[in-house]
């Protein structure tokens, strides 16, 4: 008994000091969100040997389910994410919001925020996660507040909605039309959208046709299950051991992949490119600029015992050019504090490959580095002709995301 009455006051401290730090990151700025979190207990809706210095951890995600290969499913996400999330929302009191993927607890959020007027709907395509959510929710006197339902979101939710608020929490590959149908116009959709194998989280607004985006945030996510799954394809190279190293394609394997077969024993080679960062400065924007800019982007793994396992100073981005791969690697800034991007590359054709990549990190400084890109999701039945000129666009099955870099 002593210790339950340390433990919740012990929490209540905990979930104080959380507020204070999301506030002073900035992932909290609305007081309608910061009583949010200061309400819900939410340790509650965690596993029951979740640590509460781990409840509480403000970047902490807690795996909830795996799948038969380990790979996790589901999830509590991270607090400053679904601080942040809430409030690309722009919830309102009186709203009716829908979350896709369900847990519980950002649901509870949501109905703290929208309040007794409004209406919070949660789908989740795995019976298992709703029927913990439910109980989670009823448990913690949410019951009445919240609809949980299964359903593949892929689909939209039949005989719900419309929705003022959609907040996708599962990283989703496109937009399908039954959800986009279902959102008002006016009304907002956060989502983490993958764009060629690197996620942001986007806060869109429905105007009318089209989405146009009102904010940002980096974070990752399980992948979406159902039919609007889309698993990366990845492809081996070996080493002579029979270690791999694993290239991750987004949309299609360039076709020349074979080429590439004996190409971790050719010499490696490297390249610089004169542009520097400071150090703790994210460069997180580059990752995107090569996933919108740079064909033949792809990302990378390494098993353990492989050289590049091994290797300092490289980031797992990389670019295939025929019979050359090459991959994003820093060294120490020649003059000043900080690194300098560059490339690092194997096979007959790396110079290429490597130039390539250099390309692109030249262009970001030149016109990435220092703004926030906007970006537009035009479904195939809206009107293509009035996405602005000079904007470039990415195909999705279901319509096209654009993206305007400029200030
Ligand atoms: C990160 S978890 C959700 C976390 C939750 N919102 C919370 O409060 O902590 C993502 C969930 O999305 C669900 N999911 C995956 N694909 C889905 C789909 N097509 N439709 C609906 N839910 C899906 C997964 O089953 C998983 O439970």
């Amino acid at each position: 008994m002593a210790n339950t009455r340390f433990d919740a006051d012990r929490a209540a401290e905990l979930r104080a000091e959380l507020a204070d730090e999301l506030r002073a990151q900035g992932k909290i700025v609305t007081r309608a969100v910061e009583d949010a979190i200061r309400r819900v207990p939410r340790e509650r809706f965690m596993p029951s040997d979740t640590d509460l210095a781990v409840a509480y951890g403000s970047d902490n995600s807690v795996i909830t389910k795996r799948d038969e290969h380990g790979v996790a499913i589901s999830s509590v996400s991270a607090a400053y994410i679904q601080a942040r999330m809430l409030e690309q929302a722009e919830l309102r009191p009186g709203m009716t919001v829908l979350e896709v993927g369900s847990g519980g607890l950002n649901a509870a959020y949501i109905a703290e925020i929208v309040g007794p007027e409004g209406r919070v709907v949660s789908v989740d395509i795995d019976p298992d996660v709703t029927d913990r959510a439910a109980g989670l929710l009823e448990k913690n006197g949410y019951g009445t507040r919240v609809l949980v339902l299964v359903a593949d979101a892929e689909h939209g939710v039949p005989d719900e909605g419309p929705f003022d608020a959609i907040i996708v929490t599962v990283g989703a590959w496109d937009i399908a039309p039954p959800l986009l149908g279902q959102l008002r116009d006016n009304g907002t959709l956060v989502l983490p959208l993958i764009m060629n194998a690197v996620t942001r989280t986007i806060g869109f607004r429905r105007e009318v046709d089209h989405l146009a985006s009102t904010s940002l945030e980096v974070a990752g996510f399980v992948p979406m299950q159902g039919d609007g799954r889309h698993p990366d394809r990845v492809f081996l190279l070996p080493d002579s051991e029979g270690r791999n190293v694993r290239l991750s394609f987004d949309s299609g394997i360039p076709e020349e992949m074979s080429q590439l077969d004996a190409i971790l024993a050719t010499e490696r080679t490297e390249r610089w490119s004169g542009v520097t960062i400071k150090h703790g400065v994210s460069f997180a924007d580059l990752h995107l600029w090569f996933a919108w800019f740079l064909p033949g982007f792809c990302r990378i793994a390494a098993d353990e015992g492989t050289e590049l396992a091994a290797e300092r100073g490289w980031f797992p981005f990389g670019v295939v050019r025929r019979a050359g791969f090459a991959y994003l690697a820093v060294r120490p800034a020649l003059e000043g504090e900080g690194v300098e991007f560059g490339a690092r590359t194997y096979g007959p054709d790396g110079e290429q490959a490597a130039a390539a990549m250099i390309e692109q990190i030249q262009a970001w400084d030149r016109g990435g580095r220092h703004t926030e890109p906007k970006f537009g999701y035009w479904p195939a039945d809206s009107d293509h002709s009035r996405i602005p000129a000079g904007t470039a666009v990415m195909p999705k099955t279901h319509g096209v995301i654009s993206i305007s870099w400029s200030s």
